[in-house]
């Protein structure tokens, strides 16, 4: 074997201890936004029996065909790690019953998602995704609904230059008759496309739409628009939806070429752009998808959905320089010396912590000086210094770093002292 280096597999990240602050702040936003406004949290596995995703993301998408990370397991079931979250969000809803809770019901979540895609900037093998799903409820004001929350969190991420893309890509009856048209359109020009859109012209026709190839771009602007195709009911859906999003001054780009990669929807599908130019830079993606709890085995459902991806949201805000507020986890730093030192201050620093005291310590160390020093690098505000001689006494010193002033004070006293200088 080997004894080079291993490196973490292509297309994975180690999200650093720098990083983590970005993390903990999105997932603090979402959750506060999402229970505020009613939804619950739900977790579902990070693998699913691999017919989960080929039903429900549909066998000609990109994602089952090419992305998917399936395997047997040691008893020859073929499970994936999911793709996304929507389909076994859908199959826990019919799973446990959902459809008995009082309706809408309304769940989010937050995790990692896995496709076998090229890596690039922004597309990573294992990323994460954040998401919000209403269910049983076919009224347009859901999907305004769903809009005005994300929009509120991207606007509290103060996440500049984004814009709200949105299309209707109807039900199944007025996109079969729109299908046929785009396919007699393309079908003249099949020689201009691209091989993968050369391919999928009859298994996917809609996906030409959005081909980000040259040649497909260009063609796709003499192409016809679904929404001169929408029937009575979907294009008053869609009507609606927009005049909700008027009325919460939600501003929108109508995108006739927005159709979005997985089968699953119909009538209104959006996502979110921001930062630079291209596809890969969505933000987030969502629409409604009325037709999935059927296709997963359950009654008629009602749902739209909405997920967003974390790392380019964390990516996006860094370009745009967006600070978020800073920790401060350990405004106390404890320095030690000598055995009774350390053994006092084994105790006292998780007296602190048990009391809400963030504490950061160097125990093992035995230098004075050096843990001075990491008291500074650390911006602690407090340094509690315990000697052999306060050990005896019962006593500390507290230090106010950014002062330079010292006090001994009674260990009783020590919480009480603290707690009135880290308010200052
Ligand atoms: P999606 O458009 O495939 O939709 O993914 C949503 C978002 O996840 C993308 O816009 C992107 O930000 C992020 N994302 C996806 N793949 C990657 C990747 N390889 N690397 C980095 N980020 C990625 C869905 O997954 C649907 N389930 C959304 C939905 C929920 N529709 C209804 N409900």
């Amino acid at each position: 074997m080997s004894n080079a280096n291993i490196q973490a597999p292509k297309g994975t990240k180690d999200i650093l201890p720098e990083d983590q602050p970005y993390w903990r702040y999105l997932y603090r936003i979402i959750e506060k936004h999402a229970l505020k406004a009613g939804f619950e949290k739900i977790d579902v596995p990070i693998f699913e029996s691999t017919n989960l995703f080929k039903r429900g993301i549909g066998e000609a998408t990109d994602i089952v065909e090419k992305e998917m990370y399936t395997f047997l397991d040691k008893s020859r079931n073929s499970l994936a790690l999911r793709p996304e979250f929507t389909a076994g969000i859908v199959r826990a809803y019919i799973e446990h019953g959902m459809h008995t809770l009082p309706q809408p019901v309304k769940l989010f979540y937050f995790g990692p998602i896995f496709r076998y895609e090229r890596p690039q900037a922004g597309r990573y093998r294992q990323s994460h995704q954040f998401g919000f799903e209403i269910f049983g409820d076919k009224h347009a004001i859901m999907d305004a609904q769903i809009i005005t929350l994300l929009w509120s969190i991207h606007q509290k991420l103060k996440l500049k230059n984004i814009s709200l893309q949105i299309n209707s890509i109807g039900c199944r009856e007025c996109r079969e008759e729109f299908k046929k048209e785009l396919v007699d359109y393309y079908i003249m020009q099949k020689d201009k496309l691209c091989s993968n859109c050369k391919r999928r012209i009859k298994k996917n026709p809609l996906r030409l739409l959005d081909c980000k190839e040259e040649e497909c771009v260009e063609l796709s602007h003499g192409a016809p628009q679904i929404i001169d195709h929408l029937c009575g009911d979907c294009n008053q859906h869609f009507q609606s939806v927009l005049e909700y999003l008027d009325e919460v001054e939600i501003p929108y780009e109508l995108n006739p070429k927005l159709v979005r990669g997985l089968d699953y929807y119909n009538r209104t599908v959006f996502e979110i752009w921001g930062g630079k130019e291209g596809a890969q830079n969505a933000l987030g993606g969502g629409g409604r998808y009325d037709g999935l709890g059927e296709i997963l085995g359950g009654k008629k459902l009602s749902a739209i959905g909405y997920a967003g991806g974390v790392e380019r949201i964390i990516e996006t805000m860094k370009e745009q320089g967006i600070k978020i507020p800073n920790e401060k986890n350990t405004p106390v730093f404890l320095v030690q010396l000598g055995e009774q030192g350390k053994k006092y201050g084994l105790k006292l620093a998780e007296e602190l912590r048990n009391k809400g005291i963030g504490v950061a310590d160097s125990l093992g160390k035995d230098s004075l000086k050096a843990q001075m020093r990491l008291a500074n690098k650390k911006n602690a505000k407090i340094a509690i210094i315990i000697g052999q001689r306060e050990a005896a006494k019962n006593t500390v010193i507290l230090r106010d770093m950014e002062q330079g002033i010292q006090n001994e004070v009674p260990l009783e006293k020590t919480v009480d002292k603290i707690k009135k200088a880290l308010k200052k």
